[in-house]
C-alpha cells in the first residue's frame, strides 16, 4: 500500500484548534491601496463590508491620537479625516491585535510585550521600506505578523514551547533550530504558511517565511532584509527596556540583510537611533487599537 508522507506545517497548522479567522479584509485593502487611482469610497465599501471592523475604525478615527474636531458616526468622513494609509494602518493594527493579543500560558512572553514587538518591528519595517523606495504598507503588515508563528507554536505545544523558547536564551537563530528540531517547523515557515493561506501578497509571505534566513528567499528576498533588519532593531531596543521579548544575539543573516537594503554598519546604527526616538510613536499605535 502506498504510504504518503504527512507535512508537519498541515499537520500543525491541523493541531491548532481553533485556527485564529484570517482577517479578510487586509488582502483586499492591499492591493486597493497598491493602485494609484483608488478611490475613497472604494476603502470605505470595503471596511463597510465588515461592521465589525467599521465601528472599530469609526472608534479610532475618533481617538484623542486621530481628533482634532467634533466626533463623527460617518464612516466615509472619518476616513477622510485620517487619510487612506491611516485607515489601513489602523485596519491592520485592529487585526494584529485581535490574532496577536491571546494569551498562552506557559510560553513565558508576556502578551504586552510579544504585542509591542510586532507594532516595533512594523513600523520600523515601514520606515525601512520607505527608505528603500518600496511601499510601507505591506512591510509594515509583515512586521506586524512576522513572529505570529511562535503564537501558534506556543498554543500547540503550550509548555513544550515555552521550554524551547527559554533554552534559546534569546538567540533567535538558536531558537528556529531548536524549534526544527522539536516541532519539525520553526515559526517563520509557520507563519508564512498560514498568511498564504490567508491571501497576503507574495511579498508579505515572504518577508514572514524567510525572516529568519533572508538569503534563501526566492528572488523576494528584500522584503525579508527588511524584516530581519527591523526585528533586529526592535530586540535590541526591547533589550535595554527588561522585555520578555528582549534577544541576547543578532539574528542570523543580519550582515547580509544590511547589505541588501544598503546599510553601512554606521548607517544601521543611526538608523537604530532614529527608531529608538519613535517609540512614543509605538506605544501610541500600540494603544490605539487596546
Ligand atoms: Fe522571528
Ligand atoms: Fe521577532
Amino acid at each position: 500500500m502506498e504510504q504518503t508522507m504527512s507535512d508537519p506545517v498541515v499537520d500543525l497548522l491541523e493541531k491548532v484548534e481553533p485556527l485564529p479567522t484570517a482577517p479578510m479584509i487586509l488582502p483586499k485593502l492591499l492591493s486597493a491601496l497598491s493602485d494609484p487611482d483608488v478611490d475613497l469610497d472604494e476603502i470605505v465599501l470595503l471596511v463597510a463590508q465588515d461592521p465589525a471592523m467599521a465601528a472599530t475604525v469609526l472608534r479610532l478615527c475618533n481617538s484623542a491620537y486621530f481628533a482634532d474636531s467634533s466626533p463623527t458616526a460617518e464612516l466615509r468622513q472619518a476616513v477622510a479625516r485620517v487619510g487612506l494609509y491611516n485607515v489601513y494602518r489602523l485596519v491592520v493594527t485592529a487585526c494584529g491585535q485581535s490574532v496577536l493579543s491571546i494569551a498562552q500560558p506557559g510560553w513565558g512572553v508576556e502578551v504586552h510585550d510579544f504585542w509591542k514587538h510586532s507594532v516595533l518591528t512594523g513600523l520600523a519595517a515601514e520606515v525601512l521600506a520607505t527608505e528603500c523606495g518600496e511601499m510601507g504598507g505591506p512591510m509594515f503588515t509583515a512586521g506586524l505578523l512576522h513572529d505570529f508563528g511562535k503564537l501558534l507554536l506556543a498554543s500547540a505545544f503550550e509548555t513544550d514551547y515555552g521550554r524551547v523558547s527559554s533554552q534559546a536564551a534569546g538567540d533567535p537563530g538558536k531558537l528556529v533550530e531548536m524549534e526544527r528540531i522539536s516541532f519539525l517547523v520553526d515559526h517563520a515557515q509557520l507563519g508564512g504558511e498560514l498568511l498564504k493561506r490567508w491571501n497576503f501578497p507574495i511579498e508579505v509571505e515572504a518577508a514572514v517565511r524567510w525572516h529568519h534566513s533572508p538569503e534563501v528567499g526566492d528572488g523576494s528576498n528584500l522584503s525579508a532584509s527588511i524584516i530581519t533588519v527591523a526585528d533586529t532593531v526592535a530586540h535590541l531596543i526591547q533589550s535595554s527596556q527588561g522585555s520578555t521579548c528582549a534577544a541576547e544575539a543578532t539574528i542570523p543573516g543580519l550582515d547580509r540583510a544590511c547589505k541588501r537594503v544598503g546599510f553601512s554598519p554606521a548607517e544601521f546604527q543611526s538608523y537604530v537611533e532614529r527608531m529608538r526616538e519613535m517609540v512614543t510613536v509605538v506605544d501610541a499605535i500600540s494603544q490605539l487599537a487596546a
